[in-house]
């Protein structure tokens, strides 16, 4: 017999002979979120106020200490650094415009990656985005000269994805959330790389990229705090920054990491870690990016480490349903962007990332850039209404529409990296 208390959307569901999206089994009402407490953001881990600088670099150390303890796993250290080589000579595109390059990254006999470069013509170097893409290159703009990606990818027949591979038929298939003509029309330039060079997105195939790299290198790091493919990609991430130092009309020094969803989890974990970032774009990153972990609103830590367990480490599934005892939540996470630029984003229909959260999370984490004698969100406090960015420093805006990155969302980060950024 099924009583009350057990007559859940699932058991609706069975009953029923339907069978449940799994996002629609969550809470999405306001009204079921938790009494929650954040951790204090300004104190030191025994709960004394921090006095300055100093004491918030001290607390910084323990932060990302405990992120990479609990959520994400450490990153290794000792990890060879790549060669880097053309594919080609910079190629003119966007009507003479803008230049397009191909770079491969080799850590020759163990792993490589290719990386899509477009700059402004005009040769002055300007701020680069640095992003990975989820079906490689050729998917970024149609334009034949792209390498095609041959590695293993998502089935996806949107993207002309047969038997985990791409095709002629995916070229140019994500051109939509990679607006380089505006890119470029803003002064600012582009490095992208296929995710899954780094680290292929299936627990079956995730060492099939720069995994192996870390052998031998992880004795000391306990099982369980070992890197999953956010921290791999995030590493990856901060290799494509330092390869932008030997690129002409790039400024390294002005580089800014961005990421939509898993892989903006993955731009802000490599934004912490590598303050060599100068901003951080987190786009519709959800639970274990931008979103409290404590209002169990959408997407929670027990179904994201049970869907993807290899994007953590071993710990992250320990706090499932535990969340009121995690020792961080994520605003402390953006909080390790400060003094940096931040602009954090949301869509209102993405419920399973939790715009509110992720709004909160940024709310909770401002007084970080006013520690520092910064402004970060200024005056805001609320919530801004739909299409209305809202920060300066820390920039939030919350779009129209679904679970996706698109011209608007670039806009609003070519106004951040305008006002932060450009000189
Ligand atoms: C799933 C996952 C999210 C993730 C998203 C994406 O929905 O549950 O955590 O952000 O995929 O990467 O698109």
């Amino acid at each position: 017999m099924i009583t009350r208390r057990a007559f859940t959307a699932t058991t609706l569901a069975t009953l029923l002979g339907t069978r449940l999206h799994a996002q629609d089994d969550a809470n999405y009402d306001e009204a079921k979120v938790p009494p929650y407490t954040l951790p204090p953001l300004l104190v030191d881990a025994a709960g004394r106020p921090l006095r300055g600088r100093d004491d918030w670099q001290a607390r910084r150390v323990e932060l990302l200490d405990t992120f990479a303890a609990q959520m994400y796993g450490r990153t290794p250290r000792g990890l060879a650094a790549c060669t880097v080589t053309a594919i080609d000579a910079p190629v003119p595109v966007l009507d003479g415009r803008a230049l397009r390059q191909q770079l491969r990254l080799d850590w020759v006999g163990k792993a490589s990656v290719d990386v899509l470069v477009y700059r402004p013509a005009h040769g002055r170097r300007v701020p680069v985005f640095v992003g990975l893409n989820y079906y490689g290159n050729h998917a970024v703009d149609p334009d034949p000269g792209i390498v095609l990606n041959r590695r293993w990818m998502r089935a996806s027949e949107a993207n002309g994805i047969v038997q985990h591979r791409a095709t002629e038929r995916s070229r140019g298939t994500m051109a939509r959330r990679w607006p380089v003509d505006l890119i470029i029309e803003r002064d600012c330039a582009l490095m992208t790389a296929y995710y899954g060079d780094f680290a292929p997105d299936d627990p079956a195939v995730v060492r099939d990229g720069i995994a192996p790299l870390a052998d031998g290198l992880q004795d000391r790091i306990p099982v369980r705090e070992r890197w999953g493919a956010i921290g791999m990609w995030a590493w990856g991430l901060s290799q494509m920054r330092a390869a932008a130092t030997g690129v002409p009309g790039l400024d390294a020094s002005r580089a800014i990491v961005i990421g939509h969803s898993r892989l903006g989890k993955a731009a802000l974990w490599a934004g912490v870690q590598d303050e060599a970032f100068a901003m951080v774009v987190s786009n519709d990153s959800g639970c274990a990016g931008a979103a409290l972990s404590r209002r169990i609103y959408g997407e929670t830590i027990g179904r994201i480490t049970s869907s993807f367990p290899h994007w953590f480490c071993g710990n992250a599934a320990s706090w499932a349903g535990r969340e009121a005892e995690m020792p961080v939540d994520q605003h402390q996470l953006l909080a390790l962007v400060a003094p940096r630029a931040l602009h954090v984003a949301s869509a209102v229909d993405d419920r399973w990332a939790d715009p509110r959260g992720e709004f909160l999370a940024t709310l909770a984490a401002d007084p970080a850039w006013r520690f520092l004698g910064g402004t970060g969100l200024g005056d805001v406090t609320e919530m801004p209404p739909v299409d209305a960015p809202v920060g300066r420093r820390v920039r939030y805006h919350v779009r129209t529409g679904g679970h996706d990155i698109n011209r608007y969302d670039w806009t609003q980060y070519l106004e951040t990296a305008k006002s932060t950024l450009h000189k």
